[in-house]
């Protein structure tokens, strides 16, 4: 058996991870090819998550592979500030063709956290162009994720996340989550119960008054607290009350971008329009870090005002637009059209759902939610929250072979997108197995 453990796992501080126990017991991760891992010590691991939402069109695909040596050696890096690279204008072209409506422009970055830190900033000039800067208020969502900045984690409703941290960013209020197990429990697809929920935003508009609110912003599919669809009509609602006061409507699709439900963005699939998107993850197949905001044109065109030599925003990263990202990026949605990869996702999406639902046989399984290509089952705790879901993880990659996420004591599933049903098959088996094997 061939291993590959580095001799010393101490200066590594892991992120989102129980450092000491890992490295008692680390679970390294060597290679990757289409549908599968290869761990240190030699097994092929299915990959049940895309890594973490990342890997749509599967692992180390040639044409990307290629891209990126190709772009590595013909321009390995270009200043993006004051100066351009074709690829990062023909991907920001590429991207906006994807997105509905005159979702028209597109401001790269280099992570999710740093595209939600974007938008918001965004959304303040957007509102102090416009002669009303008062408006500085945000309305996020509780059991909502949208990283780790300091933007994002005020407007993310994840407590962990935010209660070590300080005061945050002032001003944030939260509507209400939409997960509710007594009126939901094992549906598949959007829930019919909870579109009333979108309401409460009238409660909290009310309460600061509209003038004082710059955005809302929701994932339209929370996936980090464990794959919650929106329910039937909710995203409607919140949009017609946004629209009802001027208040600019965020998705945060770092997760649902680029084919997970079966549509370039889960606002498509929808049909609900948002003002700003925010994207990252899956745009280049995880390839190179890459994330962005697409912006409706009002937004793009209030700010281009000024002397014409003057910057017009004063905002990005010296990596935005980076070249090898942008030539990944390129690569990827050629692979996800040639490939028909959202189509083939909206096709399995049935099959998927029912092969995921099985699992309610387990007597531990307490609830399944799926839509699109991902799942969330929710586990029975043991004597502490997390024991169920950390032993599910320990034991899923250690002997069932297969890399799952878990957040508390839930899974997540979210699987590359070129998976076949022989894969479905071979993930809810061992998901099986691993469930049954923990209590
Ligand atoms: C909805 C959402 N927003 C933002 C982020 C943060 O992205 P990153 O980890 O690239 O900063 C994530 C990451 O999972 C996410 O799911």
């Amino acid at each position: 058996m061939s291993t590959n453990l580095p001799n010393n796992l101490d200066a590594f501080w892991m992120p989102f991870t129980a450092n000491r126990s890992f490295k008692k017991n680390p679970r390294i991760i060597s290679a990757a090819k289409d549908m599968h891992y290869t761990s240190h010590d030699g097994r092929q691991i299915i990959d049940g998550t895309s890594g973490l939402w990342c890997c749509n069109a599967g692992h180390a695909r040639e044409p990307i592979v290629s891209a990126i040596q190709n772009a590595a050696l013909t321009l390995d890096y270009a200043p993006p500030f004051q100066f351009g690279h074709p690829d990062a204008f023909k991907l920001a072209t590429r991207i906006v063709e994807l997105a509905p409506g005159d979702l028209n422009q597109v401001f790269f970055t280099n992570s999710g956290s740093e595209a939600v830190d974007t938008a918001l900033k965004i959304a303040l000039a957007y509102w102090r162009a416009k002669g009303e800067g008062q408006r500085t208020r945000f309305i996020g969502r509780e059991r909502g994720y949208h990283g780790v900045g300091f933007g994002g984690i005020s407007v993310g409703g994840i407590v962990s996340n935010r209660k070590t941290f300080g005061p945050m960013l002032n001003g944030v209020d939260h509507l209400p989550h939409t997960y509710n197990r007594s009126e939901q429990a094992f549906t598949k697809g959007e829930p019919e119960w909870g579109a009333h929920l979108a309401d409460n935003l009238e409660q909290i508009i009310a309460l600061h008054d509209a003038s004082t609110i710059a955005a809302v912003i929701i994932e339209p599919m929370a996936g980090s607290t464990g794959v919650l669809p929106p329910p039937k009509g909710y995203l409607e609602r919140l949009r017609s009350i946004c629209d009802k006061h001027n208040i600019l409507l965020i998705f945060d699709e770092v997760i649902t971008g680029f084919g997970r439900l079966g549509s370039a963005f889960a606002a498509n699939r929808y049909n609900v329009q948002p003002d700003m998107i925010t994207f990252a993850k899956a745009v280049n197949s995880g390839t190179v870090p890459m994330g962005g905001v697409i912006t409706r044109a009002k937004l793009y065109d209030a700010l281009m005002t000024g002397p014409e030599h003057m910057v017009e925003l004063f905002h990005g990263y010296t990596y935005s637009a980076h070249p090898l990202a942008c030539a990944a990026a390129l690569a990827t949605l050629s692979l996800y059209k040639s490939e028909g990869l959202f189509e083939k996702a909206k096709g399995l999406e049935n099959t998927w759902a029912s092969a995921i639902m099985t699992l309610q046989n387990i007597p531990q399984v307490q609830d399944i939610r799926v839509v699109g290509l991902a799942a969330g089952i929710d586990l029975l705790p043991k004597d502490k929250p997390g024991i169920s879901g950390f032993e599910a993880m320990e034991h899923s990659f250690n002997k069932a072979d297969i890399l799952i996420r878990i957040t508390g004591d839930t899974i997540a599933l979210s699987p590359p997108l070129i998976m076949d049903e022989n894969h479905i098959g071979e993930i809810v088996d061992k998901v099986s197995q691993t469930i049954r094997a923990i209590y």
